[in-house]
């Protein structure tokens, strides 16, 4: 989606797949919801990565740690992250430890650069929960 910020989605027949783990404070969250919101965090967001990644909502109020916005049908959009899609719930299947939650996008944004955190820096850190 070149171009700059986008906030509602064309092709709604393409679907993505999220998978959270059963211990994780997320996965009970995203229990009850209709939609959930992606984000791609900018290669500086490091700390962002720290955030949610290392700590747990079992200890923690991440969304007071940070700065944040209400997006499409309320959901929480991350102010540093321009790059996120929020996509309905069509589905929630038990995967093993984890449950795959299956989206289909309705809005999205590119707002900002392409500098996506890399893999090899978040995988540094510690989990706030085990995988
Ligand atoms: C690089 C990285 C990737 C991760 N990927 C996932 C994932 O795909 N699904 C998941 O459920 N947890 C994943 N985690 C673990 C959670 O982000 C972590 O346990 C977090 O503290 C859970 O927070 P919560 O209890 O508030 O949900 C990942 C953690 C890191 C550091």
């Amino acid at each position: 989606m070149p171009g700059g910020l986008r906030h509602s989605v064309q092709h709604r027949s393409r679907r993505f797949i999220v998978c959270i783990s059963d211990k994780n404070h997320t996965l009970r969250v995203a229990a009850r919801a209709q939609a959930l919101a992606v984000h791609f965090l900018p290669a500086m967001a490091i700390d962002l990565a720290r955030l949610f990644g290392g700590e747990t909502g079992d200890h923690v109020d991440k969304f007071s740690l940070c700065q944040w916005h209400a997006g499409p049908r309320g959901l929480p959009i991350l102010d540093q992250c321009g790059r996120w899609f929020a996509g309905s719930i069509l589905e929630q299947r038990a995967v093993g430890d984890h449950v795959a939650f299956v989206l289909e996008p309705f809005a999205a944004s590119n707002d900002g650069g392409t500098d996506t955190l890399a893999f090899h820096q978040a995988k540094q850190l510690s989990p706030g929960h085990e995988a």
